[in-house]
């Protein structure tokens, strides 16, 4: 009887091929497939498996380049440097490429997710924010080590990678705050807002008091005032630190106005801003429906709720439904949209919603997808009920990582 086939810490020659969708590259070996990282397809390395699962794959870490591919740059992070092996850090995927190379590979996964799960083959372009590669980061979780040191995770790990600055995160964000000890295991949460002020809110699991509950968690603010205040779409806007905005600072101006362009209500109409956060898209839904118009949100998150109806009180032609999605459309008493606007996490909306609103009969659709599988199984679910996708535009808002961000628009057939 042969054992559970396991090849970590086996050193691999690979020839790389395409990339997928993670921030890996795919290879063969042996008849099994290895998804390696910190590669580039065409490239022949030298990888470490990292990891497996004794399947038909496994993960591997590149460790040595013999052909470098064109795009390839050394890293400006010395936690993603190849001598690192498996303990690089696991924030950034694409620090090894150049940023058009990284665009690129973005597009390849884009496309090759809107046509294996969502059946539709179009060519893609990933545009670039302004601001370049490094610094662009507002938004960052650091975890704390069993000494006390904050740092970052190491790809597909709970261990801390303790860091003293991260190239990718806005200027000064970090500050005061990774050369000094903090409560182990808990973590910290740091915002740096369009003023450049730092918001930090300690993040810990309070002592269990009754054996199997889940001990409670404990937020206490070290820094800041923990209301940040945010500018886009011609607003200014206030939210509480750790609610969500976009990460990119150009993200949010940019995305409102491409989800604005899209939408285009008719004065008078009606528009759904469905994952509502605190109102960014809903504010530009307003403006195009006019006073006479009538815009609904609808935010899971209390928080983010009162937030939204404090930012958007110059626009009565909004209302707000706190509640999660799936319930407010089912409680079915919502205005007939012309156009409806979502923007869900990352599990993009499921058939559930997708049917919703699609039964409400918009004539335009307009999902803001931070997943391009995701987004490729809300297009097939889309297409079920009649809905073409008919316009996608993505952007670079997470440079060096795999993140992507995807706008697309639907019309009925
Ligand atoms: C990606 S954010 C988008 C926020 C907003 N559209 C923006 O651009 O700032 C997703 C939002 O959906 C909310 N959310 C998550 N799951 C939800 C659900 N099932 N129903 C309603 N809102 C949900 C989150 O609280 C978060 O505010």
């Amino acid at each position: 009887m042969t054992g559970k086939l396991d090849w970590t810490g086996k050193r691999l020659k690979l020839d790389v091929g395409p990339v997928a969708h993670g921030g890996h590259c795919v290879a063969r070996h042996e008849g099994r497939v290895v998804f390696v990282r910190h590669a580039l397809p065409g490239e022949v390395v030298l990888a470490e498996v990292t990891d497996d699962p004794g399947k038909g794959f496994c993960r591997a870490d590149a460790v040595e380049v013999f052909t470098p591919a064109e795009g390839r740059v050394a890293p400006p992070c010395p936690l993603a440097e190849m001598a690192l092996g498996h303990d690089r850090c696991g924030g950034c995927d694409w620090q090894h490429a150049d940023g058009a190379t990284q665009r690129e590979l973005k597009a390849t996964v884009v496309r090759e997710q809107l046509q294996r799960l969502g059946g539709v083959d179009r060519e893609v372009e990933v545009r670039e924010l302004p601001g370049g590669l490094l610094r662009w980061r507002t938004r960052v979780r650091l975890a704390v080590d069993r000494v006390g040191r904050p740092g970052l995770h190491p790809h597909r790990s709970h261990r801390v990678l303790p860091v003293e600055d991260c190239p990718i995160v806005v200027q000064g964000a970090l500050d005061g705050l990774t050369d000094r000890e903090w409560p182990s295991g808990s973590e910290l949460e740091i915002a740096s807002d369009a003023d450049r002020q730092v918001h930090v809110t300690q993040r810990e699991r309070a002592p269990q008091r009754r054996r199997g509950r889940r001990p409670a968690v404990v937020n206490t603010r070290v820094r800041g005032s923990g209301i940040a205040r945010e500018e886009a779409a011609g607003r200014s806007w206030e939210l509480s630190a750790d609610g969500f905005w976009q990460v990119h600072p150009a993200a949010a101006d940019t995305f409102a106005e491409v989800v604005g362009r899209m939408a285009a209500v008719p004065s008078g109409g009606v528009a759904w801003d469905l994952y509502g956060g605190v109102g960014l898209f809903a504010a530009v839904l307003a403006e195009q429906a006019g006073p006479a118009g009538d815009v609904v949100l609808v935010e899971s998150s209390r928080r983010a709720t009162e937030d939204a109806v404090a930012n958007l009180r110059d626009l009565p032609q909004v209302t707000f439904r706190a509640g999660t999605v799936e319930e407010v459309l089912a409680d079915d008493s919502l205005p007939e949209p012309d156009v409806v606007v979502l923007d869900p996490p990352r599990k993009g909306a499921g058939r559930h919603v997708v049917e919703a609103v699609c039964a409400a009969g918009p004539r335009r659709v307009v999902h803001v997808a931070c997943d391009p599988a995701a987004l490729g199984r809300d297009v097939a679910l889309f297409a079920e009920q009649g809905y073409r996708l008919d316009d996608l535009e993505a952007f670079d808002a997470f440079p060096m990582t795999h993140h992507v961000e995807c706008i697309a628009a639907f019309s009925r057939e």
